[in-house]
C-alpha cells in the first residue's frame, strides 16, 4: 500500500447533561465506521471525542439536581462512556472540555487572538434576572409574542406564528428560571472579530473542505457579511474564566471545539509516539476531519477555522456534515416511543443491527436518514443473517463432518474469485468517501453471487452422491473463502461479527489487504451462529420501554429531582387561572396496585374516581417495592390527561407525587375526609 496516512478524526462533543439517543448515535456510528476503515487499511487514524461540559444549561441542571456541575458531568460522562462502548464506538480517547488541557488551549488561543488584535470589547444591554442574579440567555426568557400575542413564547422566536424578534420586544417578559420580571442591564462583552478572516474563509470554504451544498450555504452567509461573535458570558457561569477578566467566562461554544485539541493532547500523554505538533501545527501534513450534524455548521466552518488561523494552528482538512435522524418517517417522538435512548436500544437489540442499517442508508450528502423500523428488521434479517452469515453456516458443517474442519486448497470458480477481488477497490473508494450505502450495496451484491453459486453447486445434494465428497470439500472451502472476503469488507461496520468470524476461521485479526489471499489447507474452529434474526417483538418491546422512560420521567418531572436535599425548584412560567382550571384534578382511591410484567419502572394502579374506574401506569415502582401497601390509599389524580397507549394497556391519566426520584418518590394524599371523585381546586 502507499504511504501510511496520519489522520485525526472527531465527532461532535455531546452535551454533558443528557442521555445519548439514536439520533446522536447516527454520527458516532458513521464516524466510527470511517475510522475503523482507515485503521483496517493500515493508516494511522486517531479518533477523539469528549463531553461538552460547560454552559448555563449544565449549571442549572446540576443546581436542580442538588449536585455540583462537576458531579453532574462525571455521572454523565460515565453513562456516555458505556453507551458508546456498547455501540462499539471505539474512541482512542474520550475526554472532557472541563479539563486542564482544555483550559490551557482555550487561554492560549484567546490570548493569541487578543494579542493579534482579533478581540474587541463593548457594552451589551441584556435582560437580567434580579432574583437569580444572572443574565438571561434568550431561551431563559418567556413572554407574549409581540407579533401575534401568543403567550408563553421564548425570547427569540414565537412557536405560534414563527416570528423572530429580540427578547426586549417580548411583551410581559419573565425569567423562565425564577419567574421574576427581568430588568435591562449593561455588561462588557468580548467579541471575536470574525470579519478579519473573511478572505481566508472564502478561500477555505471553496477549497474542497466542504460538501457542495454546505459550501453553498456558507457562501450565502459570507456574502451577507460576517458579524463579530460574542464569546463571553457573565458570572454565574460554568466554564473557564477569561484570563485577566474576573467574572467573565468563555462562552461554551468558544471552548467546545478546542476540546478536540484537548482530547488529543490528553491522549498524547498516554501514547508517547503521538506528537501534538505533528497533527496541529501550521506545518502539519496530517489530515484532520470533523464529523458533525447540519445544525452546527457555522461553528465548525466559520468560527473554528478562523480561530485556528488566528491562533497559528492548522485548519481542518474537511468538515463532514450529515443530516438528522427520523424514525418511521417522523421526528423522534417521546409519546410514540420513537425517542429511543442508546441504552434502551441496547437492552433489546444487538448494536450491529443498527450499525449495518445506518451504513446501508448513509451517503455522502446531508440528507436526513429515516430509521424505518419495519425496513430495519427486514434488511438486517435478509442481508446479514440471510445472506452473509448463511454462507458460512451452509458450508461449515460439511467441512467439519467431511474433513475434520480442514479447508482444502481450492479455487473452483476463478471468475467469481476475480469478481470479489475486482470489487475491493470500488468498495474501498465508497468507504473513503463516506458512501457507506454504496459500499453495502456492492458487498451485498457479492453476497448474492456467492449464495447463488453455492445454491447452484448444491453441496447438500452432492454430498449424498457416491464419489463426490472431494468436490463438496472444494465447494465448501471456496464458500468459506468468499465468506471471509465479505467479513473483511464488512469489518468497519460489524466489528463484533468480524471478531467472531476470525475466531471461527482461526485467523489473526483481518486487515483490508488480507482480501487478496485464499485460505488453503487451513484448520477451522467450531462454527457457532454468528448473528441471529431480529424478532419483531424486540422492536415492540423497545418502543414500549421508550414510552416507559417517558412515564418515569414525567413522574420525576413532577418533583424536584436531586440528592434528597430540599432543592428550590425553579418556578415554571406563570399560567393564567383558565389554564389552571383546565386541569381536572380529582381525588382517587387506589383500589389495586400491582407490578407490570416486563416493565422495570411502572406500577399498574386501578383507581376508583367516584363514578368510574381508571387504569393508570405510574413510574413509581422504585419507591414502592411492595405495591400492595398503596391499596386503600387516597391520592390526587389528573383526570383529563389524554390517554396514552402502552404495550401493557391504556394509561388513563396520572397520579401526583413529589420527591427527587428513585426510592424517594412520595405519592400525594389529601387530608382525612376527602372522597374519591371530588374535584381538587
Ligand atoms: O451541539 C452540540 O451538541 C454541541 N455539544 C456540539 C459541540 S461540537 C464541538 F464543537 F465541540
Ligand atoms: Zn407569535
Amino acid at each position: 500500500m502507499s504511504e501510511v496516512r496520519q489522520i485525526l478524526v472527531t465527532s461532535a462533543l455531546p452535551y454533558a447533561n443528557g442521555s445519548i439517543h439514536l439520533g446522536h448515535m447516527l454520527e458516532y456510528i458513521q464516524t466510527d465506521m470511517w475510522v475503523r476503515f482507515q485503521k483496517l487499511r493500515g493508516n494511522q487514524c486517531i479518533y477523539v471525542c469528549a463531553d461538552d461540559a460547560h454552559g448555563s444549561a449544565i449549571m442549572l441542571r446540576a443546581e436542580k439536581e442538588g449536585i455540583t456541575p462537576e458531579q453532574l458531568i462525571a455521572n454523565v460522562q460515565a453513562e456516555h462512556g458505556s453507551d458508546f462502548a456498547d455501540f462499539l464506538v471505539d474512541f482512542d480517547n474520550f475526554h472532557s472540555t472541563h479539563s486542564e488541557e482544555n483550559r490551557e488551549f482555550a487561554e492560549l488561543i484567546y490570548t493569541r487572538l487578543r494579542d493579534a488584535g482579533h478581540i474587541a470589547t463593548r457594552s451589551v444591554t441584556q435582560y437580567f434576572d434580579p432574583e437569580k442574579g444572572m443574565f438571561l440567555a434568550d431561551r431563559f426568557i418567556k413572554g407574549t409574542c409581540p407579533k401575534c400575542g401568543a403567550e408563553d413564547q421564548y425570547g427569540d422566536n414565537c412557536e405560534k406564528c414563527g416570528a423572530t424578534y429580540e427578547p426586549t420586544e417580548l411583551k410581559d417578559p419573565r425569567s423562565a428560571i425564577s419567574g421574576a420580571t427581568p430588568v435591562l442591564k449593561d455588561s462588557k462583552h468580548f467579541f471575536f472579530k470574525l470579519p478579519d478572516f473573511e478572505a481566508m474563509l472564502k478561500e477555505w470554504t471553496r477549497g474542497g473542505a466542504l460538501q457542495e451544498s454546505v459550501a453553498n450555504k456558507i457562501a450565502e452567509w459570507l456574502d451577507g457579511g460576517l458579524q463579530e461573535w460574542d464569546i463571553s458570558r457573565d458570572a454565574p457561569y460554568f466554564g473557564f474564566e477569561i484570563p485577566g477578566e474576573p467574572g467573565k467566562y468563555f462562552y461554551v461554544w468558544l471552548d467546545a471545539p478546542i476540546g478536540y485539541m484537548a482530547s488529543f493532547k490528553n491522549l498524547c500523554k498516554r501514547r508517547p509516539e503521538l506528537s501534538f505538533d505533528a497533527f496541529w501545527s501550521k506545518e502539519s501534513s496530517a489530515e484532520l476531519y470533523h464529523f458533525i450534524g447540519k445544525d452546527i455548521i457555522n461553528f465548525h466552518t466559520l468560527f473554528w477555522p478562523a480561530m485556528l488561523e488566528g491562533a497559528g494552528f492548522r485548519k481542518p482538512t474537511a468538515v463532514n456534515v450529515h443530516g438528522y435522524l427520523t424514525v418511521n418517517g417522523q421526528k423522534m417522538s417521546k409519546s410514540r416511543g420513537t425517542f429511543i435512548k442508546a441504552r434502551t436500544y441496547l437492552e433489546h437489540l444487538n448494536p450491529e443491527y443498527l450499525r449495518y442499517y445506518y451504513a446501508s442508508k448513509l451517503g455522502r450528502g446531508v440528507d436526513d436518514l429515516d430509521l424505518n423500523l419495519d425496513d430495519f428488521v427486514q434488511k438486517v434479517n435478509s442481508d446479514l443473517v440471510g445472506k452473509v452469515v448463511n454462507i458460512a453456516s451452509r458450508c461449515a458443517g460439511f467441512i467439519h463432518k467431511g474433513n475434520a474442519g480442514a479447508m482444502v486448497d481450492a479455487n473452483p470458480e476463478p471468475e467469481l474469485w476475480e469478481a470479489f477481488q475486482a470489487a475491493a477497490p470500488s468498495i474501498a473508494e465508497a468507504y473513503e468517501h463516506r458512501d457507506f450505502g454504496r459500499a453495502m450495496r456492492e458487498i451485498m451484491h457479492l453476497a448474492d453471487r456467492a449464495n447463488a453459486w453455492i445454491a447452484d453447486k448444491a453441496p447438500w445434494a452432492l454430498n449424498k452422491v457416491e464419489g463426490k465428497q472431494a468436490e463438496v470439500q472444494e465447494i465448501c472451502a471456496f464458500g468459506i473463502n468468499l465468506f471471509r472476503q465479505l467479513v473483511i469488507f464488512l469489518k468497519p461496520v460489524l466489528p463484533n461479527l468480524a471478531a467472531a468470524a476470525e475466531q471461527f476461521l482461526n485467523v489473526a485479526p483481518l486487515t483490508w489487504n488480507d482480501h487478496a489471499a485464499l485460505l488453503a489447507n487451513h484448520q477451522l474452529n467450531a462454527f457457532t451462529p454468528l448473528m441471529i434474526r431480529i424478532e419483531p417483538v424486540k422492536i415492540e418491546a423497545m418502543i414500549e420501554a421508550s414510552k416507559e422512560d417517558l412515564a418515569a420521567q414525567s413522574t420525576e418531572a413532577a418533583a424536584p429531582a436531586g440528592n434528597g436535599e430540599l432543592v428550590k425548584e425553579p418556578l415554571a412560567a406563570e399560567i393564567n387561572f383558565d389554564a389552571f382550571a383546565a386541569v381536572d384534578l380529582r381525588i382517587a382511591l387506589i383500589e389495586k396496585a400491582e407490578f407490570v410484567e416486563g416493565a422495570d419502572k411502572l406500577l399498574r394502579l386501578t383507581l376508583d374516581i367516584g363514578d368510574a374506574k381508571r387504569n393508570v401506569f405510574s413510574g413509581i415502582k422504585s419507591a414502592y417495592p411492595d405495591p400492595s401497601k398503596l391499596e386503600g390509599r387516597l391520592t390526587l389524580y389528573v383526570a383529563n390527561l389524554a390517554p396514552r397507549k402502552m404495550k401493557f394497556g391504556m394509561s388513563e391519566g396520572m397520579v401526583l407525587a413529589a420527591g427527587p426520584g428513585g426510592s424517594e418518590i412520595y405519592l400525594l394524599s389529601p387530608d382525612n375526609g376527602a372522597k374519591p371523585g371530588q374535584r381538587v381546586m
